[in-house]
């Protein structure tokens, strides 16, 4: 190997040669804007012609976890489901961009463990008045009027990882900005060139 060769960060690579892939795992409060920055990197790393993938929450729930309700049984039911099918992508070296809320720290470790160092959790973090001041689907208002039991940051519990590999502050960020920040762990991390 060249000393370019050695100084150049290589992408690392799986026994079959191809990227190694990853998963990109958003975790935060509905409105905290998973899906918004889930959008711009989806654009992102196919512009840098990336294989990627994208499992939302929402449309998840429309297909794949269709049925599923919102008790802690079936919240962690949908987690692992989109921690499974991450997985498979992300072993054949697509990069993988997950936006749920995924609000129990158990079972996102759980995904953790089926990725290894691949997983990288992103906490999307605004308070919780900013994210219901923003409440772009009516649902925290459907919460507070008690219409909507069981909804998460009003009367189920969402609970922040301990040691994210990033945590990005939305209040305080523009959605480019966090988008430059994600961009440079997956630099950082031998990603991306
Ligand atoms: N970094 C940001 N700064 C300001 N507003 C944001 C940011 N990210 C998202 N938003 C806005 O917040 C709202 C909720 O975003 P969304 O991505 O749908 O959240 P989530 O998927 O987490 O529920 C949208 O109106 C979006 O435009
Ligand atoms: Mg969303």
């Amino acid at each position: 190997m060249t000393e370019t060769q050695a100084a150049t960060k290589e992408r690392p690579m799986s026994t079959g040669g191809d990227p190694q892939g990853f998963c990109l795992w958003l975790t935060g409060l509905s409105g905290a804007g998973k899906s918004t920055l889930a959008e711009l990197l989806v654009g992102e790393l196919q512009h840098r012609d990336l294989k990627v993938e994208l499992l939302d929450g929402d449309i998840v729930r429309t297909n794949l976890s269709k049925g599923l309700g919102f008790s802690k049984e079936d919240r962690d039911t949908n987690i692992l489901r989109i921690g499974f099918v991450a997985h498979l992508l992300q072993r054949n070296g697509v990069g993988v961009v997950v936006s749920a809320i995924s609000p129990y720290k158990d079972v996102r470790n759980q995904c953790r463990a089926m990725m290894g160092e691949d997983f990288i959790e992103i906490y999307v973090n605004a308070p919780l008045d900013v994210c219901e001041s923003r409440d772009v689907k009516g649902l925290y208002a459907k919460a507070r009027a008690g219409e909507l039991k069981g909804f998460t940051g009003i009367d189920d519990p969402y609970e922040p990882p301990d040691n994210p590999e990033l945590e990005l502050r939305t209040d305080a960020l523009s959605p480019t900005e966090c988008l430059a920040k994600v961009l440079g762990l997956l630099e950082e991390r031998g990603y991306l060139r």
